[in-house]
């Protein structure tokens, strides 16, 4: 008996593809989320990092452009290793274009991404991504589900041992044995949360990662990603539509958009946010900082987004 048994591949059975067992599409959604399902997991192929290096992150005039509707223009913008950054902007601007190509997942029009100073050409096994949906394989378990996000050529115990601790870590311990649909939308996210984790990735694509989440559950996320990102080193590119949440978490936040008369989103604002975590929710700079960029985002009056109350710190999906 092997005593490298692929936990990745021995706990879900799965093939490479992600397309399960008969090879028919989980997702139903076609061969662009298969690709996705690939990323999200661990079959980016064997040179897939042990995972104990933070990398840079360059775009370097980055546009994208969808049957000649120019979506994305000359990004350009360098991530620091280890970098936690934010990237808000309003809904179909292009932010999850952005990180699709940055996992290789997809090409730009023009421009280049370099992780580590390599141009991304292909999915990249440097990079792990934690999808706007959660994207579990349905006939699989949580537990198996999060096994996907393992190093290939990880030893069945180490494996084993890795997934209950992220179980644990997202709270999903009791639910390890579940299949994805006995679990909520809000677990499922953190199941998939936690498969991105499985690799202990050298760049950590998050997509809004918890938009599916309660106010308090949401609060504890945000903390465990802080954890995370202290423990083990990784660059985080997160895209969120709560500006709160942005300025909580990051180094630094960017604001795709729009310039007036000009087709296709590029980085209009960028705020490098002051003081180290967990920072003070209270704090006048921060203030400053989301009456600005919400202001960025079309949503001007006293810094609050129109209809919430004026107590809100998590202005959902309302641009
Ligand atoms: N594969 C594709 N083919 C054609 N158009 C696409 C494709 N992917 C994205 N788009 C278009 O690009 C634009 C940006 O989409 P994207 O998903 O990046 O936006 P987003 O900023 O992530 O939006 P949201 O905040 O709603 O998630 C949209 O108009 C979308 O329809
Ligand atoms: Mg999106």
């Amino acid at each position: 008996m092997s005593h490298t048994a692929d936990v990745s591949t021995d706990l879900t059975g799965t093939d490479a593809t992600g397309t399960g067992p008969t090879g028919a599409d989980p997702t139903g959604a076609g061969v662009r989320d298969r690709d996705e399902l690939r990323a999200g997991a661990t079959t980016a192929g064997p040179s897939a990092p042990a995972g104990n290096t933070a990398y840079t992150v360059e775009f370097a005039g980055v546009g994208r452009t969808f049957a000649a509707e120019p979506v994305l223009r000359d990004v350009t913008l360098t991530v620091a290793p280890g970098e936690v950054l934010a990237i808000l902007g309003t809904s179909g601007c292009g932010k999850s274009t952005l990180l699709r190509i940055a996992a290789g997942l997809d090409a730009p029009s023009t421009g280049t991404v370099r992780i580590d100073g390599s141009a991304v050409d292909g999915i990249d096994a440097r990079c792990a991504v934690g999808f706007q949906e959660p994207r579990l394989l349905p006939w699989r378990t949580v537990s198996a589900n999060v096994a996907l996000g393992l190093p290939r050529g990880t030893r069945r115990d180490a494996g084993a041992a890795r997934v209950a601790q992220l179980l644990e870590l997202v709270g999903l311990s009791a639910f390890a044995g579940h299949r994805p649909r006995e679990i909520s939308g809000g677990m499922a996210q953190r199941a998939s949360l936690a498969r991105a984790l499985a690799r202990n990735p050298g760049v950590l694509l998050l997509d809004e990662p918890f938009g599916a989440l309660d106010a308090l559950t949401r609060l504890k996320m945000q903390d465990l990603l802080l954890d995370v990102h202290a423990a083990a080193p990784t660059t985080v590119l997160l895209v969120t539509h709560d500006v709160d949440e942005a300025l909580q978490l990051a180094d630094r936040v960017i604001l795709l958009g729009r310039e007036d008369g000009r087709a296709g989103a590029t980085i209009r604002q960028e705020v490098v946010v002051p003081g180290r975590r967990p920072r003070d929710r209270g704090s006048a700079e921060l203030a400053e900082l989301r009456g600005r960029l919400l202001a960025g985002l079309g949503i001007e009056r006293h810094g609050q987004p129109r209809g919430l109350p004026s107590t809100s710190t998590v202005p959902h999906f309302p641009y």
